[in-house]
C-alpha cells in the first residue's frame, strides 16, 4: 500500500497468501466467463506507462480493461519521459486527477515504489529489474489449471536469477510451492529475496532452493521454467551472457531429468537455441502461450481488485 492509502500491486511479497489466491480464483472464475463484469470499470481509464518494449503487457491489459467496461491510454518513454521532463510525483498528481489507475513497466524498481507512495490511485508494475508480479500469477495461474495444484509441485527456473525468477520465488513462498533455482555464479537471485521467502515459505509447506547445477534443479520437477539471458536493458552485456549461460539452456537433457508430464514454461519473449532449444519449446509438453493467455485473465482480476 503506499503512503495515499489506495493498494497497489507490486510484487506478490505485498500481499498476504489468502488476497493472492483470492485473485487466482477470480481469475480463472474470469477465464470461464469472460463476459463477467463487463461494466465493472465502467468509464475507468487506465494509464499504460512504458519505458522499455512490450508485447504481451501491452496488449493483455489493453484488451482486459476494455473487456472490463474501462479504457488504457498508452503513454512511452518518450512522451512523458518520467523524472526528467518532470518529477514522479508530479507525474503522480497530474495523473490521479485524470485517470483511475497506473501499470507502469521500468527499470528501476524504486520510481514504481515512488509512483505509488506518491498517487492516490493504483499502481501496477507491469516489470521492473527487480520483479514482474503479473507475470508471476498468471504463471502461477498456468500452473493450477495444468498441475491441478500449487503445494506439491516443483518448479526448476532454470537461468538469470532476476525478475521473473524473483516473482516466482515469492509466489512459491506464497503459494507453498517448491523452487529450485539454477543459474550460474554471479547470476544467483537477489539474497534478499531468498531469504524472505525462506523465511514465509514455512507457513505455506513451500521450499526455495538455489543450486549451481540446472540437472540437479530439474530433477523430478513438474515444471521446466526459463527467461532470456540478457534481459531488456542489458543488452551492451549480449555477448559476455552467451559465455557464461553456456550449459544452462533447457534441452533434451534436462528434460529428461523432470517428472515424464512435466510442463515447460517461458514467460516470452524465447530465443530458441539459446535458454531452451526449439525442440523443448516447440513440444507438446510446452505451455508458454496458455501462460500468455493467462496474463489476460489474471490482470483483468487485479484489475478488479484495485479499480473496481
Ligand atoms: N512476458 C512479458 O512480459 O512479455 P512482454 O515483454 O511482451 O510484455
Ligand atoms: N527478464 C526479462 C523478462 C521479459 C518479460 C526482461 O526483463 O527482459
Amino acid at each position: 500500500m503506499g503512503d495515499t492509502g489506495q493498494r497497489d500491486f507490486l510484487t506478490l511479497r505485498d500481499w498476504p497468501t489468502a488476497d493472492l489466491l483470492e485473485l487466482l480464483f477470480s481469475a480463472r472464475a474470469l477465464k470461464a466467463a469472460p463476459g463477467e463484469y463487463s461494466r465493472r470499470l465502467d468509464g475507468k481509464a487506465l494509464a499504460l506507462i512504458f519505458e522499455k518494449p512490450s508485447l504481451r503487457t501491452r496488449v493483455s491489459f489493453e484488451v482486459g480493461v476494455r473487456q472490463l467496461g474501462g479504457f488504457a491510454i498508452h503513454l512511452t518513454a518518450q512522451e512523458i519521459n518520467l523524472g526528467k521532463r518532470e518529477p514522479i510525483r508530479d507525474v503522480a498528481k497530474n495523473l490521479e486527477r485524470m485517470v483511475q489507475g497506473i501499470m507502469i513497466r521500468t527499470f528501476a524498481h524504486a520510481v514504481v515504489e515512488e509512483l505509488a507512495r506518491e498517487a492516490a490511485i493504483p499502481v501496477i508494475n507491469g516489470l521492473t529489474d527487480f520483479t514482474h508480479p503479473c507475470q508471476a500469477m498468471a504463471d502461477y495461474l498456468t500452473i493450477l489449471e495444468t498441475k491441478g495444484d500449487l503445494n506439491n509441485v516443483k518448479i526448476a527456473y532454470i537461468g538469470d536469477g532476476n525478475n521473473v525468477a524473483h516473482s516466482l520465488i515469492f509466489g512459491a513462498a506464497r503459494f507453498g510451492a517448491h523452487i529450485a533455482v539454477a543459474t550460474p555464479e554471479g547470476y544467483e537471485p537477489d539474497a534478499g529475496v531468498v531469504a524472505w521467502a525462506r523465511e514465509h515459505a514455512d507457513a505455506s509447506g513451500g521450499r526455495i532452493e538455489v543450486v549451481r547445477d540446472p540437472l540437479q534443479a530439474a530433477e523430478a520437477a513438474d515444471v521446466l521454467y526459463t527467461d532470456v539471458w540478457t534481459s531488456m536493458g542489458q543488452e551492451a552485456e549480449n555477448e559476455k551472457r552467451q559465455r557464461d549461460f553456456a550449459g544452462y539452456q533447457i534441452d533434451d537433457g534436462v528434460t529428461a531429468r523432470a517428472k515424464d508430464d512435466y510442463v515447460f514454461m517461458h514467460c516470452l519473449p524465447a530465443h530458441r537455441g539459446e535458454e531452451v532449444s526449439a525442440g523443448v519449446i516447440d513440444s507438446p509438453h510446452s505451455v508458454v502461450f496458455q501462460q500468455a493467455e493467462n496474463r489476460l485473465h489474471a490482470q483483468k482480476a487485479v484489475l478488479v481488485a484495485l479499480m473496481g
